[in-house]
């Protein structure tokens, strides 16, 4: 299994332990070694990740934010009235709230995500913010199954909002699979919000994940901590380097860890052997061009009909409906 084939951002897996420690072990007896990045957010990992969409090298954050502000009128007038706004990983509000803002007339708001204690949250805060609002939490893994909520009266149509350009944590052919599942759970006449990152000079993207303070370096240090906390394990997170650099073939941003020395890792009763300088990859992260992402579009059943991009066209915010 691949290491983001399960990404989750955002949201504590609440998998069980056995099925953790089933991921670690077999991720980490491959050549070469992989750990899922979901496991970055445990509550140091979501504080880390909020950390790091604050640091000046980390645009996506912001100019996402600002692309959303700058347009939210033209995306609402597409959303329409009475709509069933369905968000999957409803991490940050923060991005929602300029929609809600404008939305006044939604059939509902389903947030929809794994962690039931960060979900909760979420829907208590939106429905003290915006008290005419139909909140309607799902606590589900969006990558699986799950039944949309019943709502009473009309519903002009089904929107999916998926910000953060949280699409790169997948490849191709699972990017592809969760667009078609998307596409379902949407419907005839639905449409997705996507926020997707886009391809650019390459040191503008090293610089966002590997930014001076090393927010980015401890992050990914801590999917170890988490590891050790959760599977009784003996990684030193001292005898780990952290390396990020974009791979422009393939146009992502791969995240490892490297092992500063030969050492042997306990996990539980597991030994893990680490040769000097091995990676362990935690994370890609795929940038796209606007071309690209519309092919992807295509292959899974998804027409791109507006995209808004910053003036430096680093990041885009796109509407895609169901063909
Ligand atoms: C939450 C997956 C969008 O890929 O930029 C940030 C995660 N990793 N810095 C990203 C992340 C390292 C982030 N996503």
């Amino acid at each position: 299994m691949h290491p983001t084939q399960e990404a989750l951002p955002r949201s504590e897996t609440h998998l069980s332990r056995s099925h953790m420690r089933a991921e670690v072990i077999s991720g980490l007896t491959r050549r070469p070694k992989v750990i899922p990045s979901k496991y970055f957010y445990d509550e140091r990992g979501s504080r880390l990740f909020d950390a790091i969409t604050e640091l000046d090298e980390y645009y996506p954050t912001r100019t996402e934010q600002a692309i959303m502000e700058a347009n939210v009128a033209e995306m609402v007038a597409r959303i329409g009235p009475k709509s069933l706004l369905v968000e999957y990983g409803s991490g940050s509000s923060r991005k929602t709230r300029i929609l809600l803002d404008h939305l006044p007339d939604l059939a509902a708001y389903v947030p929809i995500d794994i962690s039931r204690e960060h979900l909760l949250r979420t829907a208590a805060d939106l429905s003290a913010a915006y008290p005419g609002l139909n909140v309607l939490p799902v606590c589900a893994d969006y990558t699986s199954g799950f039944a949309l909520p019943e709502v009473e009266g009309p519903i002009e149509r089904v929107v999916v909002y998926f910000p953060g350009s949280t699409i790169g944590n997948f490849e191709p052919g699972e990017a592809r699979a969760f667009l078609e599942h998307v596409a379902e759970v949407a419907g005839r006449g639905g449409a997705l919000l996507i926020g997707v990152d886009l391809q650019k000079d390459p040191a503008i993207i090293e610089a966002a994940y590997n930014d001076k303070k090393g927010v980015t370096a401890a992050f990914n240090k801590n999917i170890l901590a988490h590891i050790n906390r959760e599977l009784d394990a003996g990684f030193d997170l001292d005898r780990f380097g952290h390396l990020a650099f974009y791979d422009a073939e393939h146009g992502r941003i791969e995240m490892r860890l490297v092992s500063l020395s030969d050492q042997c890792v306990r996990i539980g009763s597991t030994r893990i052997p680490f040769r000097e300088h091995e990676p362990v990859l935690t994370e890609y992260s795929y940038k796209y061009s606007l071309e690209g992402f519309a092919a992807l579009a295509a292959a899974a059943e998804f027409e791109v009909v507006k995209v808004w991009t910053d003036p430096e066209r680093l990041f885009s915010v796109q509407y895609l409906e169901v063909r």
